[in-house]
């Protein structure tokens, strides 16, 4: 009997995963503490918050790529098709990373290799995944580094990654993440670096080759216009935990936790009638790992704070929408987006 495999079933499945690392005299810190979330083909998650709010060490835990040591996973499954990943020895590992699940990083040296060209590079990559020859396998990187928008692609496949610039390095990596074909993309703020036009044609690129593929993709950036444009459903991260999720649109126009509506006003949106818009930021920092405040993470900035919020850690409620909030006032306030002013 052949399984048929279920198309909404989720390609990747995070759950109640809590990443730990190890912090000055052996202390221990969980800088993802219980997050979960799925990811289903063809569908893209945006994963949003502050700098430090655990978005890269959740990344970098589905890669399994913690710095050894100091880092590790303490708790939780990580599901690719069903099947946890969390404890499968590192050859295993290996040939997901790079295959089956693809990543795009903030610092594009820790994918690239120094002592061979960038096409070589993606050829071999090319050659893993498809039955070509080395020929080919050069056409198609020349072609990938096309498509990300790399200028003369025939002569900078022949350059090594030192020969090149930050921007175009960049794009090099995009183009070897991609060029895989993974059905699970992690791109963590793949384009921040990135001048708009070459950002808008890479998001293009994502978006035709996951159409393609059926590619599930989990994006993690600060930029919310990129977050309209691509995402399906948002997942706002605050202290190493989950402390919203909803549907694009829910996010945008209906956030329920005060630090979801901060966020939506701190940050500039595009759009006609919308360019007169004061930008606030929250006041005060995300907390260090080793001094959280009791209750609610986010009270200390909480303009809506009460002794109640300081009693104990709100849990993450899922309504029945099926959108969740961790916030124990949110029935009773009636946050705004983005306030414009006169
Ligand atoms: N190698 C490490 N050792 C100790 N703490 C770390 C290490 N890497 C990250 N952290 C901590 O994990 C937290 C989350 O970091 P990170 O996931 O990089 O945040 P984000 O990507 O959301 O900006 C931070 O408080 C950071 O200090
Ligand atoms: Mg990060």
């Amino acid at each position: 009997m052949t399984e048929i495999a279920d198309p909404a079933a989720p390609l990747l499945e995070v759950d109640d995963l809590q990443t730990s690392f190890v912090v000055g005299e052996g202390q221990d810190v969980r800088a993802v503490d219980g997050v979960s979330f799925a990811v289903r083909p063809g569908e893209t998650i945006a994963i949003v918050g502050e700098s430090g709010s655990g978005k890269s060490v959740t990344s970098l835990s589905i890669m399994r790529l913690l710095p050894k040591k100091v880092g590790r996973i303490s708790r939780g499954t990580i599901k690719l098709r069903g099947r946890n990943i969390v404890d499968i020895p590192e050859n295993e590992m290996r040939a997901i990373r790079g295959n089956d699940i693809g990543m795009i990083f903030q610092e594009p040296m820790t994918s690239l290799n120094p002592v061979h060209t960038i096409g070589t590079q993606i050829a071999e990559v090319v050659m893993q995944h498809e039955k070509v020859n080395k020929t080919k396998a050069h056409e198609r990187a020349v072609e990938m580094l096309e498509l990300v928008g790399i200028p003369e692609p025939r002569r900078r496949a022949n350059n090594y990654p030192h020969e090149m610039s930050g921007g175009m390095r960049q794009r090099a990596m995009i183009a070897m993440a991609l060029s895989c074909e993974p059905s699970v993309l992690i791109a963590d703020e793949p384009t921040t670096a990135l001048d708009v036009t070459i950002q808008a044609q890479i998001l293009d690129l994502m978006r035709g080759l996951q159409k393609k593929l059926g590619m599930a993709i989990v994006f993690i950036t600060h930029d919310l216009g990129v977050v309209a444009e691509m995402a399906d459903r948002v997942v706002v991260m605050y202290a190493g935990q989950v402390v919203e999720t909803g549907t694009v649109q829910e996010i945008f126009t209906k956030p329920l936790m005060p630090y979801t509506s901060g966020l939506m006003q701190s940050i500039p949106r595009m759009g006609k009638s919308e360019t007169k818009v004061r930008l606030q930021t929250i006041p005060g920092y995300v907390p260090l790992l080793t001094k959280l405040p009791s209750g609610c993470r986010f009270r200390t900035r909480c303009s809506f704070a009460t002794e109640a919020c300081a009693a104990q850690e709100p849990p993450l409620e899922v309504l029945d929408s099926g959108r969740s909030v961790r916030c124990i006032r949110w029935r009773e306030l009636d946050l705004l987006t983005v306030k414009a002013t006169a």
